[in-house]
């Protein structure tokens, strides 16, 4: 199968996926019979570019690192949007890792609508439009006849959405427990370890875990949106973020997590949805977790999540040394899930 792609954003994890598309072209060709070229990229301040005969990737990377727009590849009449990128630039396939409002899901949505509309498959590594449009998308995607897949919104390249889709067969989800956002459980590891609250946050910002700005993720947001995609694709839920009962982890002490640690706990941010007798709820919440539950045992910035279902009594995947590169990696196996036929399963 060939694929003309387009990259909606080219930021950190777009870019690892330029490369790494570019050290997996033989294996995709020799073992998927997958082709491809990029036929354009879009930015939000760096313009965009589209050639129907295939960007130069390299040129389009060294232009961004090099803090230059993307004009000078462009072939054809300017482009206005990014709207009108997704309506000018000929392609199959459209992936999307642009940026998230959590409270909103958008601008990612309709571009997300827009692209499977005009008949694209799209690959997303953005929480929001599966979050807020699930059902939505989900239907026009087997309206259109394509591919709509998302593994990287949670838990990175963790193949965490399709151990649901292809592995738990015939079986009732009953809760799911996760820690899934980063920068909180790096804080709560560093105050365990007596650093304070500030510093902590100080820390998980030079090493690039937490935004110049963390209010998302200390107050929750971030894990709500990756909870609610659980929930809606694992679990049947129609939920939004707003429907989870969410706490943060601000007013958290060094003092509180070595009480946890002394009583043989650890507190954790913890997600989880529950299904008691066919009614889905999801929470995010600080919670004292038994070092014998191995979601304690998930330090600084790896990830775990835990099925419970009627026949599995308890599974449990965990990540570590997650970077732009292992969320590209989940994009990739969508494309190759896309070039499978796997969504007519779904
Ligand atoms: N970083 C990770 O490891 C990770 C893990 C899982 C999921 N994700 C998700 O992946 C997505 C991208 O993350 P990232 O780390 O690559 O972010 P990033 O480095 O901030 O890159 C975002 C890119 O999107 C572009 N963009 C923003 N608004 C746009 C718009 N309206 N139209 C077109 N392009 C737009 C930006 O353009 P400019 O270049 O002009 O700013 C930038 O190229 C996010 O939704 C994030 O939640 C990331």
């Amino acid at each position: 199968m060939h694929f003309d792609i387009a990259l909606l954003g080219f930021g950190n994890v777009a870019r690892a996926l330029a490369r790494l598309l570019d050290v997996k072209a033989a294996t995709l060709r020799d073992d998927y019979d997958i082709t491809f070229r990029v036929t354009g990229i879009a930015t939000q301040s760096r313009g965009c570019a589209i050639d129907p005969d295939g960007l130069d990737l390299q040129a389009a990377l060294r232009a961004v690192e090099a803090g230059e727009r993307l004009e000078t590849l462009h072939k054809g009449a300017p482009v206005s949007d990014t709207l009108a990128f997704i309506d000018a630039c000929p392609a199959d396939l459209i992936m999307e890792a642009t940026w998230l409002n959590p409270q909103t899901g958008q601008p990612a949505t309709d571009y997300v609508r827009a692209a499977l509309k005009a008949g694209h498959h799209v690959v997303t590594a953005n929480k929001g439009p599966v979050a807020f449009a699930y059902r939505e998308l989900r239907a026009l995607a087997a309206e259109q006849g394509v591919g709509f897949f998302f593994e990287s919104t949670v838990m990175d390249g963790a193949p965490v959405l399709s151990v649901g889709r292809e592995g738990l067969l015939a079986t009732t989800i009953l809760r799911i427990q996760g820690i899934l956002n980063s920068t909180t459980n790096y804080i709560l590891s560093a105050l365990e370890q007596g650093t304070d609250f500030d510093e902590a946050v100080r820390q998980a910002q030079a090493i690039g875990v937490a935004e110049a700005d963390p209010a998302n993720d200390l107050e929750g947001w971030d894990a709500t949106v990756k909870t609610v995609v659980l929930a809606n694709v694992l679990m049947g839920a129609d939920l939004r973020p707003a429907d989870v009962d969410r706490t943060g982890i601000m007013g958290i002490t060094v003092q509180d997590t070595q009480a946890a640690l002394e009583a043989d706990e650890r507190i954790k941010l913890l997600c989880e949805v529950v299904n008691e007798n066919g009614v889905v709820s999801a929470s995010v919440r600080p919670a004292r977790l038994p070092l014998s539950d191995p979601l304690s045992q998930v330090s600084k910035t790896s990830s775990a999540v835990t099925f419970k279902t009627d026949t599995l009594h308890s599974l449990t995947i965990v990540e570590g040394d997650t970077d732009p590169t292992t969320t590209a990696y989940g994009m990739l196996v969508d494309m190759i899930n896309i070039a499978r036929n796997r969504y007519h399963d779904s």
